[in-house]
């Protein structure tokens, strides 16, 4: 099958940008399906660092054609913006990106409404990354939404517009008690944006399923990760999408017969950005050290990430849910300087052991991780191009972590830049 989803096992940041970018050269499309300008995929190019939020991580590889799936939320005002960004990096975008004409658009009004629903939720706060996600998808279900393809006729998105910026407005000064938005405003930043944007539009899922029937390499690109699914993760903390493989065909229009292979990227250890429930937080010296040689900071926000020990109960979970035969291991190199590497092998919960991965919230909370100590390798691994090269207890740890999740390595990642990778497998 020549298609393949590419999916994070954990919170995000497992590096799947980075990896996507790096499939792609074996690509004929990279698609994104779901959520929106909350992802931040950390390429290198040309040896420079540069984030993408809402362009798929192919669209610095000439010759790959990028889609923007129905499936995304896309705040029209950051894209364009992005855009400008990477042209200005040297990056051609033309007729390489697509963007779906059914995709939903962020607008102000979901970021002042995400910020004020944040504030008013106090220590319940999500800790989102205030990009207007959540505000964008209820609209969708709700049937406010306005599809990007709207844009396509200024006037009747105008139209349309000004139906839903008076009552947005409301909310805003009646219940929230926030300064309302100037709809005159919006609207006038918006033209050019349009008029930019309008000839990326495109309606691709027939593209999609042509390319995938006519045997073409066709990479779907996960945002965030499997624990922040909409419906498995560990909601309320959670993103507003669905971001497991199952995401896929909702949110590209391709059926899940034309669905290939699912592979799970997974980093070494585990960390997770904004509130909830995290099993294997570490808050010790470990936990600094893995943050520091990691740079564990938020790509889109720039919070320091949260930080623990691998967690195997919730990676079998994430497997499962996807369907994972094979992961792509990141960041084993963050791990070089530990005399012992834990894992989490099971959980306590109110003194009972399980390998089930709690569905609440409140018994997420409860857990006590029960771990495997493992020796560390103390040695630099960022050199290594081929298994060979790797130290033999790392090679023991990678082949632990198969075992406790039944579960095939094809790659593993050692460092930031691109060629920074171990094949075992191929991936296409
Ligand atoms: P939202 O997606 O901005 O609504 O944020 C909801 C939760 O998902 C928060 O905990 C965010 O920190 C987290 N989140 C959203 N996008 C990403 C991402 O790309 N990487 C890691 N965490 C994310
Ligand atoms: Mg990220």
């Amino acid at each position: 099958m020549s298609s393949v989803v590419v999916v994070g096992t954990q919170w995000g940041d497992e590096g799947k940008g980075k990896i996507t970018n790096a499939l792609s050269s074996d690509a004929d499309l990279v698609v994104r399906f779901q959520g929106g300008a909350n992802a931040g995929h950390t390429v290198s190019v040309d040896g420079t660092p540069i984030v993408f939020h809402l362009l798929p991580s192919g669209i610095s590889v000439p010759g790959v054609r990028n889609i923007i799936g129905p499936g995304v939320v896309i705040d029209p005002i950051a894209l364009d913006v992005e855009i400008a960004e990477v042209i200005d990096r040297g990056i051609e975008i033309g007729e390489n990106l697509m963007i779906d004409v059914g995709a939903h658009m962020v607008l102000p009004y979901h970021k002042a409404l995400e910020a004020a629903e944040e504030k008013a939720r106090g220590n319940a706060a999500i800790g989102t990354t205030h990009r207007g996600i959540g505000p964008a998808y209820a609209d969708r279900c709700a049937r406010d939404g306005i599809p990007i393809g709207t844009l396509a006729a200024f006037d009747v998105f105008r139209s349309r517009f000004e139906e839903i910026v008076d009552r947005k407005n409301e909310y805003l000064v009646r219940l929230y008690g926030e300064e309302p938005l100037d709809a005159g405003e919006i609207l006038e930043q918006l033209h050019p944006v349009a008029e930019r944007l309008a000839r990326h539009l495109s309606d691709t899922p027939e593209t999609l399923r042509a390319a995938i029937r006519a045997g073409r390499n066709v990479l779907f690109e996960g945002a965030q990760g499997t624990l922040l699914d909409v419906a498995f993760g560990t909601y309320p903390y959670v993103t507003s999408s669905c971001t497991t493989a199952a995401g896929v065909a909702a949110g590209t229009g391709v059926p899940p017969s034309l669905i290939g292979e699912v592979i799970g990227i997974t980093k070494a250890y585990t960390t997770r950005v904004g509130a909830g429930p995290f099993p294997t937080e570490l808050t010790d010296d470990t936990a600094k050290t893995i943050q520091e040689r990691g740079s564990e900071r938020g790509a889109t926000t720039g919070r320091a990430r949260r930080c623990g020990w691998l967690d195997i109960v919730a990676l079998k979970y994430s497997i499962a849910l996807n369907g994972i035969r094979r992961i792509i291991v990141t960041k084993l190199d963050i791990l070089d300087s530990f005399e012992t590497i834990k894992v989490c092998v099971a959980y306590d919960i109110d003194g009972s052991r399980t390998d089930r991965f709690p569905r609440t919230v409140d018994e997420l909370r409860r857990i006590r991780p029960v771990y495997e100590e493992i020796p560390g390798w103390m040695s630099d691994t960022g050199e290594a191009r081929r298994e060979s090269e790797l130290p033999a207890p790392a090679l023991a740890y990678l082949k632990r972590i198969c075992e406790l999740a039944d579960v095939d390595i094809c790659s593993v990642s050692v460092g930031a830049k691109g060629d920074a990778l171990v094949e075992f497998t191929s991936v296409f």
